[in-house]
């Protein structure tokens, strides 16, 4: 079996070779992506898992968002990738699993993704919860799926998908100030 264990920093190269290979390279333009711009990672569900080399085979990540009108915390999964060469051995499986255990230890309630939901139901992971919300940007809404680490959690959940709070939040940055949030002018489209 192949441990999944905590990211760490020097692993940032790896992960986004690893994610170029699974994504290609224009996985950046996502509507996704506009999420994770300048926010930090959710603390302690960055995980990675190594082969008996010590080589980076398989991550996931997840990303503090908030939902709708009245800002409910959340977190957004992904991106999870697992090498091709290891792939449908169930390592995918388990980094979201441990993920998602490890999110309900830390007290998260909902969860949001942009994935395969063939794939996703089997971790719980469905359209109904996120029917109400959208994203900031272009997505297939059946890939919008939402799970609820505590039943209700999403119940109700209308509006726009934010950021959650952005590295460095309360430190005055030139460049986000003048930068307009992507996200109120769909908003105000809504
Ligand atoms: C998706 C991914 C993370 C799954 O990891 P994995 O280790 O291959 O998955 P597991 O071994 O846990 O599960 C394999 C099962 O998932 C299924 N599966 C894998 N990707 C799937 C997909 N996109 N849609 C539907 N089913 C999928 C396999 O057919 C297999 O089914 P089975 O259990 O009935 O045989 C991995 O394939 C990957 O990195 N893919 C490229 C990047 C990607 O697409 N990431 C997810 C974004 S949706």
């Amino acid at each position: 079996m192949i441990p999944i264990t905590d990211e760490r920093p020097s692993d940032a190269d790896a992960i986004e070779a690893l994610l170029d290979t699974c994504f290609g390279p224009g996985r950046t333009a996502k509507t996704v992506y506009r999420l994770r711009a300048g926010v930090d990672p959710a603390p302690g569900l960055s995980l990675v898992a190594r082969d008996g080399t010590d080589a980076l085979v398989g991550t996931i990540r997840c990303w503090p968002v908030r939902l709708g009108e009245d800002a409910r915390p959340s977190l957004l999964l992904g991106p999870v990738a697992v090498d091709p060469s290891l792939q449908g051995r169930g390592l995918g499986g388990a980094l979201i699993r441990e993920t998602l255990a490890r999110a309900a230890d830390l007290g998260h309630a909902g969860v949001i993704l942009v994935g395969d939901a063939p794939y996703y139901a089997r971790f719980g992971f469905a359209r109904p919860p996120v029917e109400r919300l959208a994203l900031p940007g272009p997505v297939d809404l059946s890939r919008f799926l939402g799970h609820e680490i505590v039943p209700g959690a999403l119940s109700g959940a209308t509006g726009l998908v934010r950021p959650g709070r952005r590295a460095g939040a309360g430190v005055p940055r030139t460049a986000d100030a003048l930068r307009p949030d992507p996200c109120a002018a769909i908003a105000g489209a809504l």
